[in-house]
């Protein structure tokens, strides 16, 4: 390795290549904040010098592990110290907005918080929202189809993504920098790209879709009554608010007791409610769509399918009813911890919910488990305690092994990283892992990149 690193010193400059303690400050992730392990972390500044970088490590046989925000959750970015790290921190510019076209050409280390507010600025909306807004970037964003807040509305990163620039493992560049929405020519290779976590290519620029700008914004904090209710308010606001619904969060009762239990966030409802759910619509009709919201909330409550429910009057309202949903760090709290990201059918998720927490409490006798998600992408995060560091894959696999039944994902939005490898089989069939692993090998048939992630 120190040939190859004393070459592309030399080529980048100093720099691009980063040793010991310099690597070593960088935590491995924001979850994991030990330092990390890596042989060297290299930060090539343009497309032509990651292309460089690729084609040495090919030829030197040397693996390469890309790593962007570090806000992942399933250790897809884990690296090694005979590995190399590559960030493309120094590749973080906006290219251009093309307000017209409706798109935005960005650089893969943008941060998704910076593409957001440039947006705005144009009166534009760049729809990705998550929670990691300020430390994710685009290209990581983009390695793992991140999903997130307003899925239900505007769809996964995969919907948002135009056109796309990527560096194959040997070197060769990728281009197909297109602004148009059609484009029907063959293979759409640049999914190839698109959460497949770094292991095909690696993203070094983007054309994302943008979207107009909402006018009006109407978002409430409810509680249910019950699972029923949650999912039946769920398909009166799709039917009735003229398409402009772009979120609704669940939050079982433990999640909704865990932040705002006191010192934490403030409880704008009372806690004794066994759901609760963040509604959010955005439109584009200022005349009408606060009416129109309002009379498909109001008959809910009349019938008793919302129990309680606060509307934000402000942006700061309504930044501190989404930090109720947002503030997941305060899962932390609870040690130790393990969390997951399902999907599966709403109509089999309370009872998934409940079976799993049944099947805890006969093992356990008392475990803690913390429920919430994005219902109207069918997705939920559980968060596990049951007070035994050791009992990891027996958890894993109370929580795994139903999913097979119900057609569900073991992975809905996080991906599969190292994490989460052991269950890709409960979702995914033979013939599909052994295609996944042919056209790993078609692309990357010495290896190197990101090794041993996914499958
Ligand atoms: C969330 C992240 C964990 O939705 O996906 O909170
Ligand atoms: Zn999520």
């Amino acid at each position: 390795m120190e040939a190859l690193l004393q070459r592309l010193s030399e080529a980048l400059g100093p720099q691009a290549v980063l040793r010991g303690e310099a690597v070593r400050e960088r935590p491995v992730s924001r979850l994991v904040q030990t330092g990390c392990e890596a042989g060297a972390l290299v930060r090539p500044a343009s497309t032509e010098e990651l292309a460089l970088v690729m084609r040495l490590c090919h030829e030197a046989g040397q693996p390469v592990v890309p790593r962007a925000g570090m806000t992942g959750l399933v250790g897809g970015t884990m690296v090694g110290p005979g590995e190399i790290a590559l960030s493309l921190e120094r590749m973080n510019r906006i290219e251009e907005i093309d307000p017209v076209s409706q798109t935005m050409t960005v650089q893969a280390g943008t941060p998704l918080q910076v593409i957001q507010e440039a947006a705005d600025a144009h009166g534009l909306l760049f729809p990705l929202d998550l929670g990691a807004r300020g430390s994710a970037t685009i290209g990581g964003n983009i390695a793992t189809n991140a999903g997130g807040n307003k899925v239900l509305r505007y769809g996964m990163t995969r919907e948002m993504v135009l056109g796309l620039e990527a560096v194959l493992p040997d070197g060769q560049v990728v281009s197909s920098m297109f602004k148009v929405l059609k484009n029907n020519t063959g293979l759409d290779l640049k999914q190839l790209f698109i959460g497949t976590e770094g292991t095909l290519g690696v993203v070094t620029r983007a054309i994302l879709r943008l979207q107009p700008r909402p006018r009006t914004r109407q978002t409430v904090l409810a509680a249910f009554p019950s699972f029923e209710a949650v999912a039946t308010v769920l398909e009166r606001m799709r039917a009735g608010s003229g398409g402009s619904l772009s979120s609704y969060e669940i939050m079982w009762r433990d999640y909704y007791l865990l932040i705002t239990a006191p010192g934490r966030r403030p409880a704008p409802l009372s806690q004794e409610h066994p759901f609760y759910a963040l509604i959010e619509c955005e439109g584009s009709d200022e005349a009408a769509d606060d009416a129109r919201f309002q009379a498909v909330i109001e008959p809910c409550l009349d019938e008793g399918l919302i129990l309680d429910a606060v509307v934000a009057q402000s942006e700061a309202e309504r930044t501190d009813l989404w930090r109720i949903r947002d503030d997941v760090h305060y899962l932390k709290t609870l040690d130790p911890l393990f969390v997951y990201d399902v999907s599966l059918p709403l109509p089999a998720m309370a009872r998934y919910v409940t079976e799993l927490r049944q099947a805890l409490e006969r093992r356990w006798g008392r475990a803690t488990l913390i429920a919430y998600g994005h219902l109207g992408d069918g997705n939920l995060h559980i968060a596990v305690s049951c007070g035994d560091k050791s009992a990891k894959a027996e958890v894993e696999a109370l929580v795994y092994e139903p999913l097979k039944a119900f057609r569900g994902s073991v992975s809905a939005e996080h991906g599969i990283g190292l994490d989460k490898k052991a269950y890709l089989g409960v979702t995914r069939t033979e013939a599909e892992i052994a295609l996944m692993r042919a056209v790993k090998r078609a692309i990357d048939p010495t290896n190197i990149l990101n090794p041993g992630k996914i499958c």
